[in-house]
């Protein structure tokens, strides 16, 4: 695309993509583009961007048709949107995202990806990790291998359940419907995916929504789990945001989980976020 510069953040994930506004119209072939690019580098962060939610919405429908969340309420005027926001006199809590995750991946069809609109910034941290599930797998140890390759993970929206519900105060800035025992309930998808547009198999796992291996117990599980999320999480599979003020950042949800850091107690941080529909996941 004339005009557009991509400048790889890590080797093998996320890019910076400049010479492009996305208040623009966007053409077919831009959007052809773009999905391409987000498939091949997961994580792409569009500095300057400034959209407001018309704008917001119409870059997420480049990507997928619009999805709406289960348990978070979105904002009074616009059902589309949330609000990740963390108020500065809100201390000692926890934030949403703020634990390894890949969004609501226990859902029958989870999301196939974000964006997140910075909209009020602390002056430093708040930071945005994301780790990448493709690497992960490519270079996982042959035993781990042997032990997820064709099986199931169990996943639960436990966070939103009675059983795992979390014991931590969090932000009370981002209304979430907790204690509903429907949210406990389980299901079975592959914990090895095939992306639908680059082919790639990722690890789809994670600490936030993933119980246990289908065919075991949750205490046969656990140890292979805490494994997987140590390979997963290592410095070299992960890219990190600091964000700037205006910066849009889009993910894919299929082969990456991501980290909101919660270092910035005092200050004020609010973005906004849609997120796009994806499909059930295929077994790789
Ligand atoms: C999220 O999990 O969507 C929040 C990410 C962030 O606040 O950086």
């Amino acid at each position: 695309m004339t005009g557009l510069v991509q400048e790889p953040i890590t080797p093998r994930l996320g890019s910076c993509l400049t010479g492009l506004d996305l208040k623009q119209p966007i053409s077919p072939a831009l959007a052809e583009d773009l999905r391409q690019r987000l498939a091949d580098r997961l994580v792409l962060v569009l500095p300057e961007q400034n959209l407001d939610i018309p704008a917001l919405k119409r870059a997420t429908e480049v990507f997928g048709p619009l999805m709406r969340l289960p348990y978070v309420a979105p904002l009074p005027k616009d059902p589309d949107v949330i609000a990740v926001l963390k108020e500065a006199e809100e201390r000692n809590i926890h934030v949403f995202g703020g634990n390894w995750h890949s969004d609501f991946s226990y859902l029958e069809k989870p999301p196939g990806g974000s964006l997140l609109q910075a909209v009020d910034l602390p002056p430093v941290g708040g930071d945005t990790l994301w780790a990448d599930g493709v690497t992960a797998w490519e270079t996982l140890p042959d035993d781990l291998r042997a032990v997820v390759d064709g099986r199931n993970a169990i996943q639960t929206g436990k966070p939103y359940g009675v059983k795992h519900r979390p014991k931590v105060a969090t932000s009370k800035s981002v209304k979430m419907t907790r204690g509903d025992p429907e949210a406990d309930r389980e299901r079975a998808l592959p914990a090895v995916r095939r992306h639908p547009i680059s082919g790639k198999a990722a690890l789809f796992v994670n600490p936030t929504y993933t119980t246990r291996l289908e065919g075991m117990s949750e205490e046969e599980s656990a140890p292979i789990l805490a494994r997987l999320y140590a390979h997963m999480t290592r410095p070299e599979f992960q890219c990190r945001h600091r964000w700037r003020p205006g910066d849009l950042v889009i993910w894919d949800n299929r082969a990456t989980m991501h980290f909101a850091v919660n270092d910035y107690d005092g200050h004020r941080r609010l973005l906004y976020r849609t997120t796009f529909a994806g499909e059930a996941p295929v077994m790789a």
